[in-house]
This record gives C-alpha cells, sequence and structure tokens, in this order.
C-alpha cells in the first residue's frame, strides 16, 4: 500500500489537535493508591501505568537512542559517532532532533554514550564560531550555528550497551509516566509528518499506543522488529502481536516495525523488567509484545517515499541521493 504524509496526509488523515492525553478509561479507573510522584520505579507494578494527577503532570519527550556502536560504519564511526554521518547538508541526528522538535514533544531527550560528545557539542551554543562568521559577513551560516546550538535537548546516558529497549528504559525519569514518542537516530523523515499522523491514530483510539510499520522485501524481514495484526484500512492495522528479527520463514507478515513510536507510559513500566531477547540485548519489541496483553497498539503503514533509513552504508548512500535530489527541486 501507498501512504502519502506531508499535505496529502492531512487530506486523509487530517492534522493532529495538540495537547496531552492519555487514555480517558485508564485515567478515570486510576485509584489514587498507585499515583506515582515522579519516578515510576517507585509505582508498584501493578496493572496501572504510573500517572500524576493532570496538573501536575509532565509535557511529552520524545526519546532518540544514539548510544549504539556504529558497528556497520566502521572504520569511518571509530572516531566519529554514526548519528553524526552527514546527510546532504546535515548529521543525520539533526534530522531527527527537528522531528522531535515540531512535534507534540516539548522537549527532546537524547539517549546518549559518555564517548560521543560529538553530539553534544553539535547542539551546544559556540558563541566564538557565530561571531567569527558575522565578522566575515556570512551571516546565513552564522544563524544556522546559532539555531542548533539553541535547540532544546537535553541528555542520559546508556553506560552499557544492553540494547534499545534498555536505551529507552534510562530515559524513564525525563517520561515521569506520561506517554512518550521514541525516534531511532537511523531514520529520517523529512517532512516531520509522521509523528502527527501517528499522533492522530492515536488520539482516534484512546490514546492507544502507535507503531510506524513499512512493508520491506522478504530478503530484509530479518533486519527488523515484524508484527502480526488486524488490516482495519489501507494504513491502520490492529496489533496482535511482534516478533524481532525472525527468519524469513517465521516471519508472520512483511510489516517492519520502521523507527517511529508513540508509546503509552506502561511500556517504560515492563522495560524495567523485560530479559534479554535476541541478540542478548533488551529489545524494545518485546516491552511492546508483552504490553499487548493489557492495551491496544495500533500500527500506521508509511510509505518508501516517507521515511528514509541510514543504518546501512548502501540505505546511507541511496538516502544521499534520493534527499540531495528533492534539495535540487
Ligand atoms: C531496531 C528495532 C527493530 C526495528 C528497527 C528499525 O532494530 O529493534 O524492531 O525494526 O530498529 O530500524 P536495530 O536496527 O536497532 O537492529
Amino acid at each position: 500500500p501507498s501512504f502519502e504524509m506531508g499535505k496529502r496526509a492531512g487530506s486523509r488523515l487530517g492534522f493532529v489537535a495538540f495537547g496531552s492525553r492519555l487514555p480517558a478509561p485508564r485515567a478515570a479507573q486510576l485509584p489514587r493508591a498507585t499515583i506515582c510522584p515522579v519516578s515510576f520505579r517507585k509505582a508498584p507494578s501493578g496493572r496501572f501505568p504510573c500517572m500524576l494527577p493532570r496538573e501536575e503532570r509532565f509535557p511529552m519527550k520524545a526519546l532518540i537512542p544514539a548510544a549504539g556502536l556504529g558497528t556497520r560504519f566502521l572504520p569511518a564511526t571509530k572516531a566519529q559517532p554514526k548519528e553524526m554521518l552527514l546527510v546532504v547538508d546535515r548529521p543525520v541526528i539533526q534530522y531527527v532532533v527537528e522531528e522531535g522538535l515540531a512535534s507534540k514533544a516539548d522537549e527532546v531527550v537524547i539517549v546518549n554514550s559518555r564517548s560521543k560528545k560529538a553530539i553534544e557539542d553539535h547542539f551546544t551554543p559556540d558563541p566564538d564560531l557565530v561571531s567569527t562568521l558575522r565578522a566575515r559577513g556570512k551571516d546565513a551560516y552564522a544563524d544556522e550555528v546559532e539555531r542548533v546550538g539553541n535547540y532544546n535537548v537535553s541528555y542520559v546516558y546508556q553506560e552499557e550497551p544492553l540494547g534499545l529497549g534498555h536505551a529507552i528504559w534510562c530515559a524513564h525519569e525525563k517520561t515521569a509516566g506520561e506517554p512518550f514518542y521514541v525516534l531511532l537516530g537511523d531514520v529520517i523523515v523529512p517532512d516531520n509528518q509522521m509523528l502527527p499522523a501517528m499522533q492522530k491514530v492515536s488520539d482516534e483510539h484512546g490514546g492507544a499506543s502507535v507503531i510506524a510499520v513499512m512493508p520491506v522485501p522478504d530478503d530484509q524481514v530479518h533486519r527488523f522488529g515484524i508484527i502480526v495484526g488486524e488490516k482495519l484500512s489501507d494504513y491502520v492495522w490492529k496489533v496482535d502481536s511482534l516478533v524481532e528479527k525472525p527468519a524469513l520463514e517465521d516471519a508472520p507478515s512483511n510489516l517492519a516495525v520502521f523507527g517511529r513510536y508513540l508509546l503509552s507510559p506502561r511500556v517504560m513500566e515492563l522495560l524495567a523488567d523485560v530479559k534479554p531477547g535476541v541478540g542478548g540485548e533488551i529489545q524494545l519489541t518485546d516491552a511492546l509484545d508483552e504490553v499487548l496483553r493489557e492495551e491496544e497498539m495500533y500500527a500506521l503503514v508509511i510509505d518508501p517515499e516517507d521515511g528514509f533509513d541510514t543504518g546501512t552504508v548502501e540505505s546511507w548512500l541511496h538516502t544521499n541521493n534520493v534527499l540531495f535530489e528533492r534539495k535540487q527541486g
């Protein structure tokens, strides 16, 4: 199926009315005794998500896990984080941060590793560079450097590379019992329209979790989380279960988890107890599969034109070519 985002998505799905909202029935059912003051660690491990009273609630966060080793790009990533690789005219993570800031989230939280300081340098003000550029009449560059240095980005650290699920869990104090977005750092959505479209699907289904999925060819299935579900329309599926990186013969479909997630706070709670899965890593996909026992989840089917993988040398080159051509008009 072909899903068109941007203006065209607006006509199909309509644009999202923003405003923090949790699934109303759950909020109404929540006994006061289960309310968690700030950290979900203190919450009971019962069925209800840890939520603050409405007046004390935190705004949504967009989490960007960026602590991976970048193995597939070695030796290019020996001294440079893979998130800092150039895509046309800026590092790949800048696209992802800009997408997070363009969403309903009030803050982008990068889950970094201590050794990837270049990512933080990129989003830190550099007044010396700005004044040098201005003195040389290069105001357009100075404006860009100033803008990027002032983005509302914060950091938490994953001290050990224990997997994507563990990286997300490292930000649990930031999400503070609220729904949150996850934006994988090696996937680009140039028009920033995917999160609003996912938010709209969530709003239409009582605040349920929504994940973006993309049909992939058979030989790619083993690289991704794959969903099983029920097709509700050309663009929306109700998810029944997920499996991380199945062999093709075990894969229940070819709908691959693409790298954009809008998740309920219960997922964050479950991540605290997820055991290592595929590759010996704590997998986000396993927590998503587990939350399905308690909550509904939907998948938004996206078109390959709307999102770009930069996770392999081949896909990174392809993305550069396509986005460069688009930029040239
Ligand atoms: C991760 C997720 C996987 C998802 C993929 C999308 O895998 O675990 O479910 O399909 O991102 O890029 P990774 O690429 O980190 O191996």
